[in-house]
């Protein structure tokens, strides 16, 4: 399907998010600074309802998983084994003319394509940023900002094992920010230079690798569609063996089809034995794994779905981005999966008096306990329900005259539009239901099983 018959383009997404608080760029009021952003109110619990979902998904949820939160600031030599001060480098060049700087890989021909000048020679460029550990600026002080997080699983593979009795297959999550110095940052949040990552690093048998990435594969392609990223907007590409990282024997990437083309949300890989057998050799700690039931010593394999933050996000809200005419009116729409909507109602009196904001304030308090709600009596009704579609809000609860007399709303639904009566002490509940996780991960125990549970 072509991005062409959709309304949604990079414009109107940077333009919403700017207008309503979703996304600022950083250190806007001294003219920015490039490829970083922050933020703002909406867009933080968008983020939050990201990573919640991913992190209930993928941990909570699961037997075979747990957590973790290791340092941004790791010993210098976890990425002399890991490969990344060797090997996490862009080729660079810059033109000699204009002094900007680009990414030979991604050149089309030998000139610069801003102003036509020369270029020079490609040289390898380091992503990783560096900065130094206490006062003395050396080469013996010199850290850097992790640019993935995986690397923290691994140098606490063996914490987890001997403290949490997990046994092989199970996998650790984590959740943080990396920091990679792109040569060339950009369309929005997607390529960023400082970002959040979701990475999961699965340990398996050496041999059971690659049923374990199949699985994954699958499950995580499930998971963009499990909370409304429409099928048609996904695939799954399985890379060329040119195109594989350092240390993966396989991997697979859950694309998106932006404005801009189709573009990676997550890598899949299969990273093999690579990173413990390196990090056995550099810290001279033995990192392998001892199966009681066999008697079998060796290196696990992994499997590691990574996917980002920002991405997902930019996934999410261009997905959800529509337009259409309520009421004779057009209005912009983001149809979010409620579980992900950042302001999950959206209380209003219709009216400024007869009592009707008082008990409208009291809802908004209930169920503020609860769920993030909102409050609003400025403007035609139909006026508010379009500010509350074009930041996603599912619900709309109105309190009108009938609601003095028998104490029932209307709940409006961003979507069909369609309004239901129901008596206010329901509601903390109906919301409730309506915002409760759906599908369950295709994983876990079967059908029946948990029917009988719930
Ligand atoms: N540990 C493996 C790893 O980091 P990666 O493919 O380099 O693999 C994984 O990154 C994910 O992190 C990407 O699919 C993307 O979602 C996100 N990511 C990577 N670089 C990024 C950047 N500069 N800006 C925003 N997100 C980025």
């Amino acid at each position: 399907m072509s991005t062409t018959s959709r309304p949604v383009t990079m414009e109107k997404i940077t333009n919403l998010c700017k207008r309503r608080g979703f996304v600022f760029q950083s250190s806007e009021i001294y003219g920015g600074l490039a490829s970083c952003w922050d933020y703002g109110p909406l867009g933080v619990e968008l983020k939050r309802n990201i990573t919640e979902a991913w992190w209930r998904d993928n941990i909570v949820a699961r037997e075979d998983m747990v957590g973790l939160d290791s340092a941004i600031l790791m010993h210098p030599k976890v990425w002399e084994a890991s490969g990344h001060v060797e090997g996490f480098t862009d080729p660079l060049v810059d033109c000699k003319s204009c002094k900007q700087r680009f990414r030979a890989d991604q050149l089309s021909g030998p000139k610069c394509p801003e102003c036509g000048g020369e270029l020079t020679e490609a040289r390898q460029f380091n992503l990783m940023f560096r900065t130094f550990m206490g006062p003395v600026e050396d080469t013996a002080s010199t850290i850097y900002l992790r640019p993935e997080t995986a690397q923290g699983i691994f140098v606490n593979f063996q914490n987890v094992l001997n403290s949490s009795r997990m046994k092989i297959p199970f996998g650790i999550g984590q959740i943080g920010k990396s920091f990679r110095n792109e040569i060339t940052p950009g369309n929005f949040l997607f390529r960023t230079r400082e970002f959040e990552q979701m990475e999961i690093e699965f340990f398996v048998k050496p041999g059971d690798d690659a049923e374990w990435h199949e699985r994954w594969k699958a499950e995580r392609f499930a998971w963009y569609q499990r909370y409304g990223i429409r099928r048609e907007h996904l695939r799954l590409r399985e890379h060329g063996s040119d195109e594989l990282a350092h240390y993966a024997k396989g991997c697979a990437d859950v694309e998106y089809e932006f404005p801009f083309g189709w573009s990676e949300l997550e890598g899949i890989a299969n990273r093999g034995d690579f990173d413990l057998r390196r990090h056995s050799e550099t810290s001279g700690k033995d990192l392998s794994y001892f199966d009681e039931e066999t008697r079998e010593r060796y290196l696990p394999y992994v499997i590691e779905p990574s996917a980002g933050v920002g991405r997902p996000l930019l996934a999410f809200l261009v997905d959800a981005y529509d337009e259409d005419v309520a009421d004779g009116e057009e209005r912009i729409v983001l149809r979010l999966d409620p579980r992900l909507a950042p302001v999950k109602a959206a209380v209003f009196p219709l009216l400024r008096k007869a009592g009707q904001p008082e008990k409208a304030l009291v809802i908004r308090d209930v169920l503020k306990q609860h769920f993030l709600v909102t409050y609003d009596q400025a403007g035609s009704i139909g006026r508010r329900y379009r500010r509350q579609d074009e930041i996603g809000t599912p619900f709309g609860i109105t309190v009108d005259h009938q609601t003095m007399q028998d104490d029932t709303v209307t709940v409006r639904d961003r979507d069909t539009m369609e309004q239901v009566r129901m008596p206010v002490e329901r509601l903390a509940t109906e919301l409730r239901a309506r915002l409760a996780p759906s599908a369950p991960p295709p994983h876990d125990v079967d059908g029946a099983a948990r029917a009988a549970v719930e």
